[in-house]
């Protein structure tokens, strides 16, 4: 579901430089390649890389190995969009993340992402069942409380891998720090396994590149 509201509010992208951020086995960066992008998949994981390759026939695409907050190996101003899917909250430096994704935007560029909701997926939430197993409530514990954290349920992808938890302030203040405009948030909602429709489980993001200088007033000679 979050791949389809990121397309969407990525729009058309029909010879646009887009790189996935995060890529992991490449599952978005085809999607965007299909729909006519030449895209840069970037990955701090040789495995999912090579999988990634293996599943790729599309010229349009090139796998890279990199570290997400520094994008050493690309330049600045290289991309028009940057995307990345379920990735941010597995990088510890957001902020190092932003930076870089800003230096490689070209002016105007836009940053669309997807990660766990931070108001609904955060340390200690816990999902309460009926004792037939069905979802009654999710409780919400230490919200405030930013960092790492491993979810109890060691089957799902939290409980193996864990996740760094910041506030929607630190998300989106970390944003405007950064040199961005916000210019959309969609909590896409609808059928998913561990709760009802109106708890969305992912927020997508969408900035841009915030080019122009702040308006002075014409007696201020700064
Ligand atoms: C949950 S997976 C999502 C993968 C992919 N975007 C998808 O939707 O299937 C998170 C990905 O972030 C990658 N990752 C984690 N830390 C990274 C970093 N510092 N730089 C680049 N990628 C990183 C992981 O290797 C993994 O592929």
């Amino acid at each position: 579901m979050a791949v389809h509201a990121l397309l969407d509010v990525a729009g058309p992208v029909q010879g646009l430089k887009v790189c996935d951020l995060g890529c992991g086995e490449g599952t978005l960066t085809r999607m965007l390649a299909e729909r006519g992008a030449l895209v840069t998949g970037v990955d701090i994981s040789t495995q999912l890389l090579d999988v990634a390759r293996e599943q790729t026939q599309n010229e349009q695409v090139q796998y890279v190995l990199d570290d997400a907050q520094t994008l050493a190996t690309q330049p600045d101003h290289a991309f028009d969009l940057v995307v990345s899917n379920l990735a941010v909250m597995d990088i510890p430096d957001l902020v190092a993340v932003y930076a870089a994704v800003h230096r490689v935007l070209c002016a105007g560029g836009r940053f669309v992402f997807a990660m766990t909701h931070p108001c609904f997926q955060s340390p200690g939430t816990t999902v309460e069942t009926d004792h037939q197993g069905c979802f009654l409530a999710r409780r919400i514990d230490r919200y405030a409380t930013e960092g790492f954290w491993r979810s109890d349920y060691a089957a799902g992808i939290r409980g193996r891998v864990g996740a760094y938890h910041r506030t929607l302030s630190t998300v989106i203040n970390g944003l405007i720090n950064a040199g961005f405009t916000l210019t959309r948030l969609i909590e896409p909602t609808g059928p998913q396994p561990q709760g009802p429709v109106e708890i969305p489980s992912v927020l997508v993001i969408a900035v841009c590149r915030q080019d122009s200088k702040p308006l002075r007033p014409a007696s201020d000679p700064g």
